[in-house]
């Protein structure tokens, strides 16, 4: 069976590429996907991308993935400063999980410097891009088990 990584985009990252591109890049969040889904492709990953502007079902999503997946990536954006019941569902996995940021959240508003999850998840990615997430998935490669043959 295949190694399959799950990235969960949250509110607004559907907008990239017209959001604020001088914080948050020009690429659209389709051409990030795409580049993501080439990299796994070499690395033999499987890979679905989700994005959700409502926290429901972000945690639904999460709730789901420890079933079908051997590891997230999680760019929560708003819902990073925010959730408690999106973070309840990361505690509720046994799974690697890497938050991204395109942004370096620590060098802006203060109310962006604390992660409700950042202390529940393996590690954290800010400020590098949509490159964070091709690093992500690379970091995740490592840590999963190679897939057995089928
Ligand atoms: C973000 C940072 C968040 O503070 C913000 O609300 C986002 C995007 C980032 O990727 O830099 O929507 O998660």
């Amino acid at each position: 069976m295949k190694r399959k990584v799950l990235v969960v985009h949250g509110p607004n990252l559907n907008m990239l590429g017209r959001r604020e591109p001088d914080v948050y890049g020009e690429k659209t969040l389709s051409e990030i996907n795409q580049v993501m889904t080439e990299y796994a492709h070499q690395l033999d990953i499987s890979l679905t991308a989700f994005q959700s502007n409502h926290e429901g079902e972000i945690v639904e999503a999460i709730q789901a993935a420890e079933d079908d997946y051997q590891g997230i990536i999680i760019n929560l954006a708003a819902y990073t400063h925010t959730s408690v019941a999106i973070r309840d569902a990361i505690l509720t996995l046994d799974l690697p999980v890497i938050e991204v940021h395109l942004s370096n959240i620590y060098k802006r508003e203060s109310f962006r410097h604390h992660s409700m999850v950042s202390d529940v998840v393996t590690g954290q990615i800010v400020g590098l891009g949509a490159k964070g997430y091709i690093l992500a998935l690379s970091a995740l490669a490592e840590m999963i088990p190679d897939a057995e043959p089928s």
